[in-house]
């Protein structure tokens, strides 16, 4: 099949709108996979994904097509990606190796927030679009209404939609004619020097390390010798092939197909989406692609074992889950209070849940949290920078003289909202510091709203509480928005002026007296039955902001005497306020993991 009858693309959705299932309905009319085939949504693979009802790792697809006007057959690749905006330096990669896509609208819901932004993100790409409206079964679908959004979001002409059930099979058939139709083959030349995209990469415990790759140009088989643009390392092909749906190897691949690549690579980090590879020794001159992104955490976390007697065996663990994704950064971390430990980096809060689970999972590791925190960005006077991922770092004022600056991460956050619950979302959004950008009716109803907001307040399960404020039916989505300068301070807790570094926060100046209140009565409730007096406080620039005191819980030392024998009464409760008095000047706090752990968990 020559490369003019390749087609790449994928399915722009939001979550839920059936993406999954379109998929296999595509498959099914090709011959991929079987129709009733129990193997159902083979594109969601793990198992974490699966659970919670959301795309991962993006996974691709091959099949072919026989144009039944011209009987020539098409080669088509699908391409999945990730629905979450946690991972849209893979989304955009993905995109990149597509010359068209599928805009997938639920007939019920219309429009939504994740729709939205994939969209965009597609089109500044220069994809394609082909609108396909799903769920059409449904007593509920409102057609109509969807292709009106359609004309009207995505200035996209409505009569171009495709009404579908994806669960029926209804109309699917006329999509695959559509593809042939508008999308582009890919552009690449087969005869050019190889250059291809790492568009995705996993694990496999079977074979190690595999690419997704998109062959932009040239050709490449079994036995060549690679060479990754950014990190200069070295591979020999060990297998090629296209995923159908799973793995077949080929001889050759070439220029325009999206395939597995199997690179006899012992360190998955090493694989990085967005990264080009050449033929060793044809390489001179050669350009890498454009597009290439460090992964960079948006969120970071202190974890801890419960036992710290674990901390050997799950240090192997840590650094095995670390090392087959590398859009985690780990880094060995001490802290006075729970031990050794390490301070993890993720890509967004979904990245870090999912991280989480999977240690737990797998593992069946017990870990201790420490409350998330975004990087935060420190200019000195001298011109230098720093940015903070531990609130243990976060400088004090006393060093305040040497400091320009404080930068705090921001992001653009776009909702789609019910009509009803616009007052309620943003009177949300501008308590948590939020900067309207704009507010657009939706024909349906529906709001789209889009403001900046501090990361900080982003993670901190904003997307729970705006789903609160509507009843369940706001979607978000958000994009980077870069940092702003910020009145940011650090908090401590205090538990009889020993400052407890596991429980360090930072925060804006406006929310230290509520965060501050509630961290003292909260972290009392966790430290009942001293024997001695303990003050818990929170202090702001060593300045105390709140406070609570844990009264001695008071051992009756009297109870067997003879309520006559007052001399000896006496004596005794001297010697009880003697030893109270010791403790109090000598005795340290003793705090249990169990403490830590109840306080940190939500
Ligand atoms: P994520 O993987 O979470 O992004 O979801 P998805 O977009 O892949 O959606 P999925 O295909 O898993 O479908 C979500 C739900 O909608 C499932 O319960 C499907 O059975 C259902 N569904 C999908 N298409 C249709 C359809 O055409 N009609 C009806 N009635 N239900 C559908």
């Amino acid at each position: 099949i020559p490369i003019s009858r390749y087609r790449n693309f994928s399915i722009v959705a939001h979550v839920d709108h059936g993406k999954s299932t379109l998929s296999d309905r595509l498959l099914e009319l090709t011959g991929v996979i079987e129709a009733g085939d129990s193997n159902k949504q083979v594109l969601d693979r793990l198992d974490v994904e699966r659970e919670r009802g959301i795309t991962v790792k993006a996974q691709t697809c091959s099949m072919i097509y026989c144009d039944p006007e011209t009987k020539e057959d098409y080669l088509l690749h699908l391409v999945d990606t990730p629905g979450h905006v946690d991972f849209r330096a893979e989304v955009s990669r993905s995109y990149a190796s597509c010359g068209g896509a599928l805009l997938l609208v639920d007939a019920t819901q219309g429009v939504q927030a994740q729709t939205v932004a994939n969209f965009f993100l597609a089109y500044t790409l220069g994809l394609k679009l082909i609108p396909v409206i799903n769920k059409i079964d449904l007593e509920a679908a409102d057609i109509d209404m969807a292709r009106d959004q359609v004309e009207h979001t995505f200035e996209l002409p409505s009569d171009e939609c495709i009404p579908v059930s994806a669960k029926k099979g209804l109309n699917v058939e006329k999509i695959l004619p559509a593809i042939i139709k508008d999308i582009p083959a890919p552009s690449g030349d087969p005869t050019k020097k190889l250059k291809a995209l790492i568009v995705d990469s996993w694990h496999d415990p079977y074979v190690g390390v595999v690419m997704l790759i998109y062959i932009v140009d040239g050709y490449m088989k079994k036995g060549m010798k690679i060479l990754s643009a950014h990190t200069d390392k070295r591979y020999e092909v060990k297998e090629v092939g296209v995923m159908y749906p799973d793995k077949l190897a080929m001889n050759a691949v070439r220029a325009g197909q999206i395939v597995y690549v199997i690179p006899g690579m012992k360190n998955p980090r090493e694989a990085m989406i967005g990264d080009t590879f050449f033929e060793y020794g044809q390489h001179e001159g050669l350009e890498p692609l454009p597009g290439f992104e460090e992964p960079k955490p948006m969120v970071f976390v202190g974890a801890f074992p419960a036992e710290s007697r674990d901390f050997d065996d799950m240090n192997d663990v840590m650094e095995n889950l670390a090392l087959n994704d590398r859009s985690v950064s780990l880094q060995k971390e001490t802290s006075t209070a729970l031990g050794l430990g390490w301070r993890l980096g993720f890509l967004g809060s979904l990245h870090a849940s999912v991280f989480q689970e999977r240690l737990e999972n797998e593992y069946g590791a017990k870990i201790i949290l420490t409350a998330p925190t975004v990087p935060y960005k420190i200019i000195n006077r001298d011109g230098s920078e720093k940015i903070i991922t531990n609130p243990d770092e976060f400088p004090s004022n006393d060093r305040y003289h040497d400091i320009s600056s404080i930068m705090e991460p921001y992001v653009e956050a776009i909702m789609t909202i019910p009509n009803e619950y616009l007052g309620s979302v943003m009177s949300l959004c501008e308590n948590n510091r939020g900067i309207q950008k704009d507010l657009e009716y939706l024909t349906t109803g529906q709001v789209l709203l889009k403001y900046e907001l501090p990361l900080a307040h982003l993670v901190d399960d904003f997307f729970g509480k705006i789903k609160g404020a509507t009843k369940g039916y706001a979607t978000l989505d958000y994009e980077d928005a870069g940092y702003k300068k910020s009145e940011i301070v650090k908090m401590e807790l205090c538990v009889n002026g020993v400052a407890q570094d596991a429980l360090t926060q930072i925060m804006h100046k406006s929310q230290v007296m509520s965060r501050g209140k509630q961290s003292v009565a909260k972290f009392k409730e966790f430290l009942r039955f001293q024997l001695f007096e303990v003050a818990i406080q929170a202090k702001v620039n060593n300045k105390v902001i709140a406070r609570e005191t844990i009264k001695a819980k008071r051992k009756d030392v009297t109870q067997r005497l003879h309520a006559a024998d007052i001399s000896r009464r006496k004596k005794l409760l001297e010697r009880q306020k003697e030893g109270k008095k010791q403790m109090k000047s000598t005795g340290k706090v003793h705090i249990s993991n169990d403490a830590f752990q109840a306080f940190l968990k939500k």
